[in-house]
């Protein structure tokens, strides 16, 4: 698609595109298209991304500026035209080219072995060479090209009409919207392929949704093919979806031309997509010239399945010569030349036994699904999250159903449905509680979150959460303090609470088994040294709802000591770099209540550092000593938590917002006020993650 050559070229013009212009506006937004088109090839089908989130957003505003001052300029393939309005009607049916058909299914050796042999005898041949290619599990999609344009987006629907989705198709940002298919002489091409969703972006998004009280999405697959489906494009860009085109299901030529050379074989038809600027899995298919080869290979491959981005259920076997092709045909139902090889099965059935009720550490209450041990993808499942009480009413399982049980990748396993038509009548519906399963105190739930909670804050199960996160690895610390050791501590009453973890007895301890002397001496060394823990760790684990490690490095640098936060509201703390109300209402509760602020004095009195002492002020050794920080907006290169680390390694400081205090802020994507006001303060050094990045490693 593009020479080394070329990449430097719009690599450097991408950068000089964000703070200069062309002559004139026509100059200018050609060179835009062209930078936005390399970025987006780079980022969605090479994984590659060159540019910062913002700087690409700052070239996408400049053209949408231009075009907006002259529509005269827009062409039909502007990267801008992937932001569409939004849709009123539902999808209208539309017919494919060529009837989408389906994959035959093989699930072993032999019945890859009955396959070549087949294929040998259709052929007329024995001499066939096989393309594979990862079978991707999302929802199938067809795309045509007219002209060189993207002019058709459809589902896949019965095979014979689909539904047109061609604007939520342009939202994808790996699929060109233009493509120079009329120099190969092709006036019309239609192309299948796979609409997926990122492993990782799924779990975000499942994360965020369960967050806003909503039922997380079944699967990747499942999402995917919902968002393609949904009436609004904004949304369906925002959900980030990818795309793999993996078959040429119909061309039309110029009148005269030839047919181009790579389009003889799969292989060579891929990889001319790829070059062309699609996202063929060129890179990732595997030739074999016999089926012990293809055998040996899909057996490898099932091995490192978890190793991809995306979800893949199988492999794809085809011939790759399309005239062979042609010779073998099709069937109603699948192409004879294609076959899919199955990898075991990630979904089981099991009977769903009971339902309990666990609290957490905040007092909520999730309910967990106790079902018959079943073996899905090498692990054995007989808990299951049911997230909340609109989940479990959404998909109306009852005590005594079979339940579909879903492990897709690494993403943890799940309920699918229960099989209702399994149901014999003695189904039980699941009783959500009304009381707290381990104090007995009335569950309350806010109007505006999903979940029941248990606000007893002497509940004994929240005391011992609390506990165990206290002493836990990110927080204090406290090595040996784990879960089993603070249960049977607090049993037998010995830690009754935080506070307690420094004034354990332990004289009764030695008198436990497994207690000898070294035993208690690393654990009172352990406690000793989590004294002198910095405050961030204090703050993260006192257990404040919604302050995660992030929030508490920032909240930590706000102050000179954690007392003060006595003194703050919600407005002075939503000043604070990314804490919006939820947040802040949450810290101000929290130093607002007698018991907590009672705790941190006994803390305090343990002798448990409540300072911050590198507030404002950095420290004297390494290369960034004097120097401070700030991050703000989405970091795609690295977690904020380990870029904060890099700065305090080097000796520099994070400084909670924005001031004059401040010498860098590093920007990710969607920066908003702090960016702002540090443009407005002038003496602070605006970096891009990647400016950062020099800066560390220099
Ligand atoms: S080829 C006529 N290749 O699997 C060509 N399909 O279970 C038929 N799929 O409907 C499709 N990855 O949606 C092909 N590399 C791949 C694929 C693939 C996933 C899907 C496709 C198909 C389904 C059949």
């Amino acid at each position: 698609m593009y020479s080394a050559q070329d990449e430097r070229r719009l690599f450097d013009k991408a950068k000089y595109l964000i703070d200069n212009n062309e002559n004139d506006d026509r100059t200018t937004a050609e060179q835009l298209r062209a930078v936005i088109v390399y970025a987006d090839w780079k980022y969605y089908v090479q994984n590659e991304p060159t540019l910062a989130d913002k700087e690409y957003d700052t070239l996408f505003a400049k053209l949408k500026q231009i075009e907006a001052r002259h529509p005269e300029l827009i062409t039909p393939d502007s990267p801008t035209h992937r932001v569409a309005m939004g849709l009123s009607e539902r999808f209208p049916a539309v017919s494919h080219l060529v009837p989408m058909l389906s994959l035959d299914n093989t699930y072993n050796s032999d019945d890859l072995t009955d396959w070549d042999r087949r294929c040998r005898e259709l052929a007329g041949t024995d001499n066939i060479t096989y393309c594979i290619e990862p079978k991707y599990d999302g929802a199938s999609v067809s795309i045509i090209y007219e002209n060189d344009l993207l002019t058709r987006g459809a589902t896949r629907g019965d095979g014979v009409m689909g539904e047109d989705v061609t604007v939520n198709v342009k939202q994808i940002r790996s699929i060109p919207l233009s493509a120079k298919l009329k120099e190969f002489g092709i006036r019309q091409m239609e192309i299948r392929g796979e609409i997926v969703i990122h492993k990782k972006v799924f779990e975000e998004y499942n994360k965020q949704r369960i967050a806003d009280g909503l039922a997380p999405l079944a699967n990747p697959r499942n999402a995917a093919s919902g968002t393609l489906r949904i009436l609004d494009p904004a949304e369906v860009r925002k959900r980030g979806l990818n795309a793999i085109l993996y078959h040429i299901s119909d061309y039309t030529l110029e009148q005269g031309a030839e047919r181009p050379e790579a389009l003889a074989t799969h292989f060579g038809s891929l990889t001319w997509l790829y070059d062309l600027g699609f996202p063929s899995p060129a890179k990732e298919m595997k030739v074999c010239n016999s089926i012990a080869e293809v055998i040996e290979y899909c057996a490898e491959f099932e091995g490192r399945r978890d190793d991809l981005p995306f979800e893949v259920d199988g492999l794809v076997i085809k011939v790759n010569d399309f005239a062979l092709q042609d010779r073998m045909g099709m069937t109603s139902h699948h192409p004879r030349w294609a076959v899919a090889y199955k990898f075991k099965a990630r979904q089981a059935t099991s009977k769903l036994r009971r339902v309990e009720f666990q609290v957490g550490r905040v007092g909520t209450i999730t309910p967990v699904a106790k079902i018959d041990p079943v073996h899905i993808g090498g692990v054995t499942v007989s808990s299951i999250s049911l997230f909340n009480e609109d989940v479990i009413r959404e998909k109306d399982v009852r005590i005594g159903d079979t339940v579909l049980v879903e492990r897709a990748g690494d993403v943890i396993p799940y309920i699918v449905k229960p099989l209702s038509e399994l149901r014999d009548g003695t189904e039980e519906p699941i009783v959500y509680p009304t009381t707290c399963p381990a104090c007995a105190s009335q569950l309350e739930k806010l109007p505006e979150e999903a979940a029941w909670r248990c606000i007893n804050i002497s509940c004994p199960v929240q005391v011992v959460e609390r506990i165990i996160h206290f002493a836990s690895k990110d927080a204090m610390d406290i090595r040996s303090m784990g879960n089993a050791n603070v249960q049977k501590f607090h049993d037998l009453g010995l830690l009754p609470d935080i506070p307690g973890i420094y004034h354990i007895n332990w004289d009764k301890v030695r008198t436990l088994e497994g207690f000898g002397d070294k035993s208690v001496t690393n654990l009172q060394q352990a406690i000793e040294n989590s004294k002198k823990q910095p405050l961030y760790r204090v703050i993260f684990g006192l257990g404040i709802r919604h302050v995660g490690e992030t929030t508490a490095k920032t909240l930590a640098s706000a102050v000179g000591h954690l007392t003060d936060f006595y003194e703050w509201d919600v407005e002075k703390l939503t000043t604070l770099q990314d804490i919006g109300p939820k947040v802040a209402t949450s810290v101000a509760d929290f130093f607002a209540r007698t018991e907590n602020r009672r705790m941190i004095d006994m803390l305090a009195e343990a002798g448990v550092n409540l300072a911050n002492d590198h507030k404002n002020q950095a420290t004297t050794d390494g290369a960034l000593s004097g120097k401070t920080f700030l991050f703000t907006g989405t970091l795609s290169r690295f977690k904020r938590s380990d870029a904060e680390a890099m700065v305090e390694e080097k000796g520099g400081a994070i400084l909670g917002g924005v001031s004059s205090k401040l010498n860098y802020l590093v920007v990710g994507a969607d920066a908003g006020s702090k960016l702002e006001k540090a443009k407005k303060l002038g003496t602070i050094n605006i970096l891009t993650e990647d400016e950062f990045m020099t800066l560390i490693q220099g």
